[in-house]
């Protein structure tokens, strides 16, 4: 009897361990795929998705609008890596598009599918930098939103319940501009956000609301 408990707790650890990694996959996937797309596909497609790169006046054919999901949100994600890797059967995509799987390893690929879907199917545009927005958000968040969650470190001495960034349905009733102000001034009355605008630039702030962003994105 002893054994077998000694038995199961380390293994409701693993699970527990595995369940949260997996999570923290989701979010770190759409942050490399932003980081992949932000060297390799914005000359094209533009760094906010929507086609206007600094290329895309001389190719024949106009980079995709990777913003706009009337078609995108018909492919599976399935399609949508073979589109991008260049396996795609031929006359789906124009031939101006590179086949990417001759260049980057399929993992980065997987990213950029996390991505792509990101940009069409995201309700607020992309405000900022999300990679500087989350050095911002480990220096100056982190104590009381924890890795996101809501529960940093400072939850366990005050009765505080910092808002759970990765809550997609909460964070997408706040639009970017509403969001800014919260963070720029702090939320109002007894609560215990404060505001940043002392301490962090505009752009700063639009950089941690892409961050919060993509972590909220599923
Ligand atoms: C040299 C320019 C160029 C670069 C760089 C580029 N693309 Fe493209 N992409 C295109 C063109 C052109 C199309 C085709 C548009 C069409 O057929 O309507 C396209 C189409 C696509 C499509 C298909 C969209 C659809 O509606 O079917 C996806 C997805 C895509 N690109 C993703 C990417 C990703 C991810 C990267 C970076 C790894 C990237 N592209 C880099 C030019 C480029
Ligand atoms: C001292 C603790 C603390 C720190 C540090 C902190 N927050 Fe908060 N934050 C809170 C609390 C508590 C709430 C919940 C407030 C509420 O419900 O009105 C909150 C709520 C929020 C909300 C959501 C408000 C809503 O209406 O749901 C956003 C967005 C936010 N914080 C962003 C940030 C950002 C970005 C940073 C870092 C620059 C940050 N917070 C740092 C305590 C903190």
């Amino acid at each position: 009897m002893k054994q077998s408990m000694v038995w199961k707790t380390p293994a409701c650890f693993a699970i527990l361990i595995l369940l949260s990694s997996n999570a923290f996959a989701e979010f770190s996937k759409n942050l490399e795929g932003y980081r992949i797309f932000s060297t390799n596909c914005f000359v094209c497609h533009g760094a906010d998705g929507t086609g206007n790169g600094p290329l895309a006046d001389k190719l024949e054919d106009k980079p995709a609008d990777l913003t706009d999901n009337t078609e995108l949100s018909k492919l599976s994600d399935r399609e949508l890596f073979q589109i991008i890797e260049g396996t795609a059967p031929h006359g789906e995509v124009s031939s101006a598009m590179p086949k990417w799987g001759l260049a980057i390893p399929h993992t980065q690929i997987d990213s950029l599918v996390s991505y792509v879907r990101y940009l069409h199917s995201a309700k607020y545009p992309v405000s900022g930098n999300p990679l500087k927005g989350k050095e911002v958000y480990d220096a100056y968040c982190t104590l009381c939103h924890g890795n996101g969650r809501g529960k940093g470190i400072i939850t366990r001495l005050y009765d505080m319940e910092p808002a759970d960034h990765t809550d997609a349905s909460a964070m997408n009733k706040i639009s970017n501009e509403k969001m800014h102000s919260i963070i720029a001034n702090g939320t109002s009355g007894s609560t215990l956000m404060p505001g940043w605008k002392a301490v962090l630039s505009e752009n700063e702030i639009k950089d941690v609301i892409s961050y919060i962003r993509l972590i909220s994105a599923k």
